[in-house]
């Protein structure tokens, strides 16, 4: 049974919600499936996991949230990633998604291979939530 670790950082729920729809597409494609807000995850959870996907909002001038997740995430700076399956999903209120072209840079600069993103505009559509669905079945295949 694959593995997936999902950890984000959500304030007002619009990237809490993409978090609960990539789990239960990877469970309902059988996966075993963490969900933890990036205070509680640990890197153990990262490295392992089969594949992980991160969740933030742009904030903070148009980057992934300061405080807690890019502090998580420069943890990996020097930690071997072997490549790992990785998604990245968030919202952002103006920015037209530039956070997460910055943020996908620097994961592939971190040995993560991202092999999809999901953006949304504030709270996601019911068609961004079934393509969340389907994030979370394409990490675990
Ligand atoms: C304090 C704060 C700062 C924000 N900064 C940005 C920003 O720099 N660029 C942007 O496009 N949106 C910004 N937003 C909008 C959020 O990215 C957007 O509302 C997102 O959907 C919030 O996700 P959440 O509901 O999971 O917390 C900001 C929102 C807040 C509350």
């Amino acid at each position: 049974m694959k593995k997936l670790t999902i950890i984000y950082w959500s304030n007002n729920g619009n990237v809490e919600v993409l978090a609960s729809h990539i789990a239960k597409g990877a469970k309902d494609a059988g996966a075993e499936v963490l969900v933890k807000l990036v205070s509680e995850a640990s890197v153990e959870d990262v490295t392992g996991a089969d594949a992980v996907a991160f969740g933030s909002p742009s904030m903070d001038n148009n980057r992934i949230e300061q405080k807690e997740m890019q502090p998580f995430i420069d943890k990996f700076k020097l930690i071997p990633l072997n490549n790992k399956v990785t998604a990245l999903f968030g919202s952002y209120g103006w920015d037209d998604g530039a956070f997460m072209n910055k943020w996908e840079i620097q994961m592939k600069d971190y040995e993560f291979n991202v092999i999809q993103k999901l953006t949304v505009n504030e709270a996601p559509t019911n068609e961004q939530l079934a393509q969340a669905e389907q994030m979370g079945k394409n990490l675990v295949k």
